[in-house]
């Protein structure tokens, strides 16, 4: 049984990581932190802790007195945020992950997870089946810091032997906690407006594929990932991961299968730039091949469990 922390835990990710986590170690087990002063509703079944990633010394000394076996850093502003606030940005998702690498290294927690991204890549990289070593050259704040977290995560592992795993998550879906400003959000948004009756303004065009995945299948992966025997792990900056591909228009089918009344329209934004510089899919070969990685749920399981589960309280 490991004693864990997981930062950032009131977000779409740590939400259901911690629930996850308390169901595998026991909800004592498993500490949420997060910068929100309360503790979030769905938090509430173990203890949670008040943290800025970005007060050094307050983390580390924290850190220090508890002596956790696993940290899963998830602190961070996302691409559309981050476009907004640069600065910010960069200090934010890079600083917290020194801080805990340099904990690792020290000898004050046994195994960190930290959250990479597909906005590693840019609009130099192969688009389609986007192999796990490619050209990367990102073109936003988000990730510029992802790529450069990943090249540390590596150099710690090399260097000094830190035990650090990481995912290149695609765009998640999910129903429990609302993502927060990121160009795939709209694969949540749309279920709200969907289940209300109401139609849905894309802010992508109908035909911008990304690569997604849902919420359960990430929680799996990152669960997996940190079960699997270290030196299965043979890459130390970030794995690729699979789920589904599809476009605005696409997964509107998917609903219309279910309400077909329902109706879309499109209207990019500034986001639709961030989104045309990412992948349309991805290889996740390596991941299959090192821990056994492969994703369950498909576009249609997608629209039917999130239709149902969806909240509208929440939007
Ligand atoms: N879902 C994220 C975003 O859109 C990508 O990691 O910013």
């Amino acid at each position: 049984m490991s004693y864990v922390l997981v930062i950032g835990a009131g977000g779409q990710i740590g939400t259901e990581l911690v629930l996850a986590l308390r169901k595998k170690h026991g909800k004592h087990q498993v500490v949420a932190a997060d910068i929100k002063t309360e503790c979030p509703p769905l938090l509430s079944s173990g203890p949670y802790v008040q943290m800025d990633v970005l007060n050094r010394d307050a983390v580390r000394n924290y850190i220090i007195y508890k002596e956790f076996d696993e940290i899963y850093l998830l602190a961070a502003l996302l691409s559309a945020t981050a476009e907004k606030n640069p600065d910010f940005a960069w200090r934010l998702n890079m600083e917290g992950l020194i801080t805990i690498l340099n904990l690792a290294k020290e000898g004050h927690v046994k195994k960190v997870f930290w959250p990479s991204s597909i906005a590693v890549f840019g609009p130099s990289t192969p688009l389609d089946n986007t192999p796990q070593t490619t050209v990367m050259e990102p073109t936003t704040v988000y990730g510029i810091s992802k790529l450069a977290g990943e090249r540390w995560c590596e150099y710690y592992h090399t260097k000094f032997g830190v035990d650090v795993r990481s995912i290149r998550y695609p765009g998640l879906i999910s129903y429990k906690s609302p993502p927060g400003g990121g160009t795939t959000d709209y694969a949540v948004d749309i279920f709200y407006k969907a289940k209300a009756g109401k139609p849905f303004k894309s802010f992508l065009k109908e035909d911008t594929m990304l690569p997604m995945m849902f919420m359960d299948d990430a929680i799996r992966a990152t669960l997996e990932i940190m079960d699997a025997p270290k030196k299965a792990i043979r890459i130390r900056s970030a794995y690729n991961l699979a789920g589904i591909s599809f476009t605005p228009k696409q997964l509107s089918e998917a609903i219309q299968k279910i309400i077909p009344s329902f109706q879309i329209t499109y209207c990019p934004d500034f986001r639709q730039q961030i989104a045309d510089t990412w992948p349309n899919s991805i290889d996740d070969s390596q991941a299959t091949h090192d821990w056994n990685w492969k994703h369950q749920f498909d576009i249609d399981a997608v629209a039917r469990i999130m239709l149902k589960k969806v909240n509208l309280n929440n939007f």
